[in-house]
């Protein structure tokens, strides 16, 4: 690993005054110059898949805000078009995917076509060669549920109602859907790896809708196989979950999967939580995304509560969540530059 990365020494005992901050969604609409390529692009996945606009928008908001990571400019819906499903984001109404909705859709899904990602692997290995000695780059999955919530309902959903309807009435072929996208999740990290990503994180965006009992069997499990599959091969990568809004779950997250650090949601409550995380696992985020959308003076005060409170901890700063499209990217700016200048 290399120590000379802010980012990366900050998973080890390392003190520096310095702390590490990236943003999730750092690379996005709120950037003009992202909608100048995107629009060049013509689609999405034009753009996720083509590796040198790929690398130009991830580097977008390093080259004007310094983060000490770059995420990979893709998306969590990768996996299902690599497993052979239409994926299409259509403006205004967001992903748009073929549905898998039961047993029989289920051998529609097959690892025949996962290189059509090999795009994404070259992306990164061109980032890598262009990003400064500084900047640690990110790769990233979504976590098996959340992946899966998009498969079943076909898009975004508010309600998840298919994916309540197969659980509850044909658990055994749901596992199967879970275990088949823990395994190409494996697989897909690995590749990262390999193309050049120093940090992985995992988004577990939709858990927060799980009960206790299913939130063991459809997050903390299938999280637990793909850090231990990636793990196997690649012992020292940190790995990074983002169970987010995944309440009183938390600390049980944390001990069963074996991350090394835990990203948090704005709603947690950190004097609660800190003491229920063992010292060793890194905490990041997890700034309000909407104090960017507000005034300067409030945003900059609960930035420096949470750079305080986290002060003696393993700490990146991040949002809770990602930057919104109605963002004005001199916020941005602001915001990153106060955390450059804060030392401990
Ligand atoms: O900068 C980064 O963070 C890296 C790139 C990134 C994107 N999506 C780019 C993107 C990452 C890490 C993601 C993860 C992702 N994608 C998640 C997990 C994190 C989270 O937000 O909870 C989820 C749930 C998705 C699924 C997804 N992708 C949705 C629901 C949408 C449509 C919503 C929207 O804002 O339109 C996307 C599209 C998407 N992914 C965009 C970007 C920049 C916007 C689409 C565009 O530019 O055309």
């Amino acid at each position: 690993m290399d120590m000379t990365k802010l980012l990366l020494s900050s998973f080890q005992n390392k003190t520096s005054s310095q702390t590490p901050f990236w943003f999730m969604r750092q690379a996005g609409r709120y950037l003009p110059e992202y909608r100048e390529v995107r629009k060049q692009a013509g689609s999405f996945m034009n753009l996720a898949l083509n590796p040198e606009l790929a690398c130009e928008v991830t580097l977008q908001p390093i080259r004007r805000f310094g983060m000490s990571g770059a995420i990979l400019f893709s998306d969590i819906l990768m996996i299902p078009y690599g497993l052979g499903v239409d994926v299409e984001f259509v403006e205004g109404k967001g992903p748009q995917l073929s549905q898998i909705q039961n047993a029989q859709d289920l051998t529609k899904l097959s690892f025949d076509s996962f290189d059509r990602l090999n795009p994404v692997y070259e992306a990164l290995d061109r980032i890598k060669s262009e990003l400064g000695n500084e900047t640690s780059l990110i790769g990233f999955c979504g976590a098996p549920w959340t992946v899966a919530t998009y498969m079943v309902e076909g898009g975004s959903s508010k309600d998840f109602k298919n994916m309540k309807k197969w659980m509850y009435t044909d658990e055994e072929s749901f596992s199967e859907m879970i275990d088949l996208l823990a395994e190409a999740s494996i697989q897909y990290l690995k590749k990262q790896v390999k193309a050049g990503a120093e940090v992985l994180q995992i988004f577990d965006s939709w858990c927060g809708v799980l009960t206790k009992e299913n939130f063991d069997k459809y997050s903390i499990q299938p999280t637990k196989k793909i850090v231990e599959g990636v793990k196997a091969d690649f012992p020292d990568i940190p790995i990074i979950g983002f169970p987010r809004k995944c309440g009183s779950n938390l600390p049980k997250y944390v001990r069963e999967t074996g991350i090394d650090g835990v990203s948090l949601d704005e709603t947690v409550d950190l004097d609660l939580t800190l003491g229920t995380i063992d010292e060793k696992v890194l905490l990041q985020g997890c700034l309000d995304n909407g104090l960017l959308l507000g005034n300067e003076e409030k945003m900059l005060i609960e930035a420096e509560k949470i750079l305080h409170k986290m002060k003696n901890r393993r700490f990146i700063f991040n949002l809770g969540h990602g930057v919104m499209k109605y963002t004005n990217p001199d916020q941005v700016g602001v915001l990153s530059e106060f955390i450059k200048s804060w030392k401990k």
